[in-house]
């Protein structure tokens, strides 16, 4: 989201004749895009805006912004601690930068904090200025109204609200003209995404309908508003990648209670199944929060039960983290971080084995590939994904980055597959 915002900021700023410096010695303007969700996240922001304090003493004219979730979060209190940081603004006050920027530079002395949040803005009609690469991150819903009670997005990034489907269908399809091979459809909360009654599903298969769109995910979707009308849609649309994330968070009922999930251990292993069955070659992630206050051994262990259950292909593992504001923040028996860390550490290493056992059963199947880059290891593989969302690496033969091969797995080490470039003709019968 944080990427799909800064492409929109970009396009703001260069569109109002500011241009992009590959030198921040050099830049008359430095912003930072800002995450809240977790305080690790806030520590790296307050470090890398004391590298920018040290910029800017060696060149006073520069502006420093802090812009998006902690911007929000901590709005004027941001220049008690560094005076030296320009403007501030929340993740809907964008549209204000240019102006903000020019007042700022015509010696216009008093900070700018503008942290408003908005029932309406969706950025419609802002075409962002994208990175290069293969993938197009298409915003189509901003905020959350779900308050579960670890979570400070919904303080942040305040009322859920839709992009209308036609201004969406705009971008993807500027998207594929420029090139861009996979569309991820993107919002806090993605599949409860509701334009003037048109949900998520049906958005979904408008654009999976359109022509050129080679690969189209989603994320993230919450369990709560997952339909079947969504996976029959999935299951009728080759283009749409056979994955899904589905945040499990925590695998005790008490606890999933206590965080406002409004799904129960049971309806999630049931809707997992019910996944699997419709989509049988899906890959599901999932994220996971361990040590929420009050969590005891017992329900922590049946986290682990719920994933020996779903066996996920990956999973996104955090040791919670408080939040000032949210409510679990002033719930009692706080978790030690001795004891967060050592529940992380059976989490990861359970999802590790969990991922070695999806992983192998690849081995044998050609898979459809998207090329996305070179691969780390070397300058003579590729590095892309399967539509379930894993990575594989193979020889390079004449393809290009952006292009979807059909590659046969040999092998699995780790969290990546290893495979062989096969020729096009023998992809028909896999298809
Ligand atoms: N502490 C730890 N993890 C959190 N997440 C959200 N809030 C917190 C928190 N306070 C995780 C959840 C969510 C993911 C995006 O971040 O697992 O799904
Ligand atoms: Fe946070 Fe997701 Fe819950 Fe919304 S649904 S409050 S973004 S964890």
């Amino acid at each position: 989201m944080n990427v799909a915002d800064s492409e929109l900021v970009s396009a703001m700023l260069l569109d109002a004749g500011y241009a992009e410096t590959k030198n921040i010695n050099n830049a008359d303007a430095i912003f930072v895009n800002t995450c809240a969700i977790r305080e690790h996240a806030e520590d790296k922001v307050h470090s890398r805006l004391g590298y920018y304090h040290k910029i800017k003493n060696e060149k006073p004219s520069t502006i420093i912004g802090v812009l998006g979730c902690m911007a929000q979060n901590l709005k004027e209190n941001i220049l008690e601690s560094k005076p030296y940081v320009d403007i501030v603004l929340g993740p809907d006050s964008y549209r204000k930068l240019p102006e903000m920027l020019y007042h700022r530079s015509n010696k216009n002395n008093n900070h700018i904090v503008d942290t408003k949040l908005s029932r309406y803005e969706v950025y419609d009609n802002l075409f962002p200025s994208r990175n290069e690469g293969v993938n197009a991150w298409v915003s189509i819903m901003r905020g959350c109204d779900k308050f579960c009670t670890f979570c400070i997005v919904p303080f942040t990034r305040g009322r859920e609200r839709s992009r209308s489907i036609q201004g969406i269908i705009e971008e993807v399809m500027l998207a594929v003209n420029n090139g861009f091979s996979e569309i991820t459809l993107l919002g806090q909360n993605v599949n409860s995404y509701n334009f003037e009654g048109q949900k998520f599903h049906k958005l979904l298969e408008s654009v999976a309908s359109l022509d050129g769109v080679k690969r189209i995910r989603y994320t993230s979707p919450h369990p709560k508003d997952m339909t079947v009308n969504v996976l029959d849609v999935m299951k009728n649309y080759d283009n749409i990648c056979n994955y899904v994330h589905l945040p499990l968070q925590a695998g005790n009922n008490n606890v999933l209670k206590r965080m406002n999930r409004t799904y129960t251990k049971e309806e999630f292993l049931n809707l997992s199944e019910l996944i699997r069955n419709k989509l049988p070659k899906v890959g599901i992630s999932t994220d996971i929060i361990v040590g929420f206050p009050g969590e005891n051994q017992p329900e922590f262990e049946e986290t682990l039960k719920v994933m020996n259950e779903v066996k996920f292909d990956s999973a996104f593992t955090f040791k919670y983290s408080s939040r000032p504001g949210t409510k679990a923040a002033e719930f009692k028996d706080h978790i030690t971080e001795d004891e967060k860390q050592s529940r992380l550490e059976k989490v990861i290493n359970l999802q590790r084995e969990h991922t070695v056992i999806r992983n192998k059963k690849y081995i044998g199947n050609t898979e459809k590939v998207l090329i996305e880059k070179e691969s780390k290891r070397s300058s003579k593989q590729w590095a892309g994904r399967t539509d379930s969302n894993k990575w594989v690496i193979f020889d390079k033969k004449s393809e290009r980055i952006g292009d979807i091969v059909p590659v046969k797995i040999k092998s699995a080490f780790g969290i990546t597959l290893q495979g062989e470039i096969k020729k096009i003709q023998e992809m028909e019968t896999v298809i």
